[in-house]
């Protein structure tokens, strides 16, 4: 199975990216393409939502964070807004038991404190009744934004520095990358973009310095197993130089 979606001529050495960032885009035309209204595509991404989390633990991925929703999609019509928000709240109603059957950490970057109350304290409550498992983990990055997270993450270290806990000359970029969302967090692998654009979208932008870029013009709610390896066999084609220079 997983030799079947490599190229002719790629030399195949069994590299599997330890953490995967998913930009799961084209839900809206996915729908629009059906005739149907925008959340339609939504809730059909969800759907695809958990089939990932489940590819992803059969392939053995140690962390998946998946974009669900920007600080830039707030410029969306509010009921677009209100019903993405409203599935968020179903998805983690329903699926928290499960979370805790498929040992999944599940953490949620970004400022949720935009959210309603109920969210939020549904949000608390599943990160904290997974934060004992250890197997995948999952972030999910909900009114998350690259340029957002850089700043939060400056604004923490100016505070710690004003406090006295950190000196100026110790901030190095592994000090830095410890006051990101993403924490301590091993850095992105791959970053995979459903639904045909070739952009980032103020996802991670720190943590993808060096990631792989895998793009596929399939839209998110088809997103499936075989899309996901083909991924994974890109990603196991890849050089990753980092800089240096490697010999054949
Ligand atoms: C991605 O799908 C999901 C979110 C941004 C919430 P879109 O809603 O952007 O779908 P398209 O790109 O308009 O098709
Ligand atoms: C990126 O998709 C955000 C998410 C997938 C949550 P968008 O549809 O918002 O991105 P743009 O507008 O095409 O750049
Ligand atoms: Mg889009």
């Amino acid at each position: 199975m997983l030799y079947k979606y490599i190229p002719s001529g790629v030399k195949f050495k069994r590299k599997i990216p330890r953490h995967i960032a998913i930009i799961m885009d084209g839900n809206g035309r996915w729908a629009k393409n059906k005739g149907k209204i925008r959340i339609f595509g939504h809730k059909a991404g969800f759907n695809a939502v958990k089939k990932t989390v489940k590819f992803a633990i059969q392939n053995k991925i140690e962390i998946l964070t998946l974009y669900t929703f920007s600080t830039e999609n707030w410029k969306r019509p509010k009921l677009e807004i209100t019903s993405l928000l409203k599935l968020f709240l179903f998805a983690l109603k329903n699926e928290m038991q499960h979370l805790n059957k498929y040992n999944i950490r599940l953490k949620v970057i970004g400022d949720i404190t935009s959210f309603n109350k109920e969210l939020q304290s549904y949000i608390d409550h599943a990160e904290k009744i997974t934060s004992n498992n250890n197997g995948l983990i999952l972030n999910i990055a909900a009114n998350y934004g690259g340029k957002w997270d850089i700043v939060e993450g400056v604004k923490k270290i100016v505070t710690d520095v004003q406090k006295g806990f950190l000196c100026i000359n110790q901030i190095k970029e592994e000090i830095f990358s410890q006051y990101l969302c993403t924490n301590s967090l091993l850095p992105v692998d791959l970053v995979i973009r459903t639904g045909g654009e070739k952009r980032i979208s103020n996802f991670l932008l720190w943590q993808i310095a060096y990631s792989e870029l895998y793009f596929t013009d399939v839209l998110w709610p088809d997103f499936n197993e075989f899309i996901f390896q083909n991924a994974i066999n890109f990603f196991s084609s890849r050089k990753r130089r980092f800089g240096k220079i490697i010999k054949n």
